[in-house]
């Protein structure tokens, strides 16, 4: 059966997409969605974001108003690509993709395969094809590690070529736009089209997960214990990994494997290495990973966000 057969089905699909990999679901199917929560683990209180092939396949998840066209209008550039748009949603959509909001998350994604498949397939919701958690998935093989057999297909479109998710920029209100998580559009390429936009107005601690409920602060997690090299305080761990930028001065550390995200200090290089860097490291029995914190600038921020979320855990003990 293919990919588009499965999913009208009511069966899940691995998605590449130019970020990272989806799990995807008609989003029309309650029951194909409420699979994606199971196969991750997700809460329910957990919304996903809806993808679309084309501009005519927005109004059929969300009310867009006129004062919503004319945003859509300055931000076309960015459509298909790494943002999603937060919009007052259409009753069609079942509140389990939503999780019960009224808003609903679209995307438009900047992948031949996936706009392909949302042509024949109709609206797809997908979240990250990783159990909920964990490190999200860059390729089709990151994908099989997380679900193996329970997938019945898993589209290989090759490593995702920005390595992290899409900014969200919820513009529900549209008095009030506001960036909801730092992704492959940067903040200073937004705020060039929409001025309003605050400087870091994404938010950074738990008490404001109820306005994007998914910005768990414990996320991105390899099962080994990731820490921030310059907050590292103890020596005796034998088996230390090492991420860095690119080149890194000598360190008074013994360390077992060292690997650099980019050759040239390119933070989006090292965006698209990153979640493949920190997989390849979580495989190897290591004691401890610890991470060089880079520039919030650019995709650094995006970049940083996840670092922060992905050493939360083991922020101050070690
Ligand atoms: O690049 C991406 O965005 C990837 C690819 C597969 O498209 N998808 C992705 O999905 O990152 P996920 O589920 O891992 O993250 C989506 C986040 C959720 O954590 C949730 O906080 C937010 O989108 N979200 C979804 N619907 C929302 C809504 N109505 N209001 C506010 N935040 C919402
Ligand atoms: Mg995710």
């Amino acid at each position: 059966m293919s990919a588009a057969e499965l999913l009208k089905n009511g069966d899940l699909v691995g998605m590449p997409t130019e970020t990272v990999y989806g799990l995807a679901a008609c989003c029309f199917n309650e029951a194909a969605v409420a699979k994606i929560f199971t196969m991750k683990g997700r809460p329910a209180r957990d919304p996903l974001i809806v993808h679309i092939s084309s501009l005519t396949q927005l109004g059929s998840v969300a009310e867009v108003s006129a004062q919503h066209k004319i945003i859509l209008d300055r931000l076309k550039n960015f459509w298909p690509g790494p943002l999603t748009l937060i919009l007052p949603k259409k009753n069609t959509v079942p509140d389990i993709v939503t999780a019960g909001l009224k808003t609903v998350a679209v995307r438009m994604p900047n992948h031949p395969i996936a706009l392909k498949l949302i042509e024949f397939s109709g609206p797809l919701a997908a979240p990250s094809a990783n159990i909920s958690t964990k490190v999200s998935p860059t390729t089709a093989e990151h994908v099989q590690d997380e679900f193996g057999e329970k997938l019945k297909i898993i589209l290989d479109g090759g490593s995702s070529d920005i390595g992290l998710e899409s900014t969200i920029l919820d513009i529900s209100n549209v008095n009030k736009p506001r960036i909801l998580r730092p992704g492959g559009v940067t903040l200073e390429e937004i705020s060039k089209i929409i001025p309003e936009v605050a400087e870091e107005s994404y938010f950074k601690n738990s008490s404001d997960i109820q306005e994007s409920p998914g910005q768990m602060i414990e996320h991105y997690c390899p099962n080994t214990p990731i820490v921030y090299l310059n907050s590292y305080q103890r020596s005796e761990a034998k088996n230390i990994g090492l991420i860095t930028l690119s080149d890194y001065p000598d360190l008074n550390l013994k360390v077992k494997v060292h690997k650099k995200l980019s050759q040239n200090a390119s933070l989006s290089e090292a965006a698209h290495n990153l979640f493949a860097c920190m997989r390849e490291l979580d495989k190897m029995s290591l004691d401890v990973i610890l991470i060089e914190a880079l520039p919030r600038q650019g995709i650094g921020r995006a970049i940083m966000d996840r670092l922060d979320r992905a050493t939360a855990r083991f922020k101050g003990k070690l």
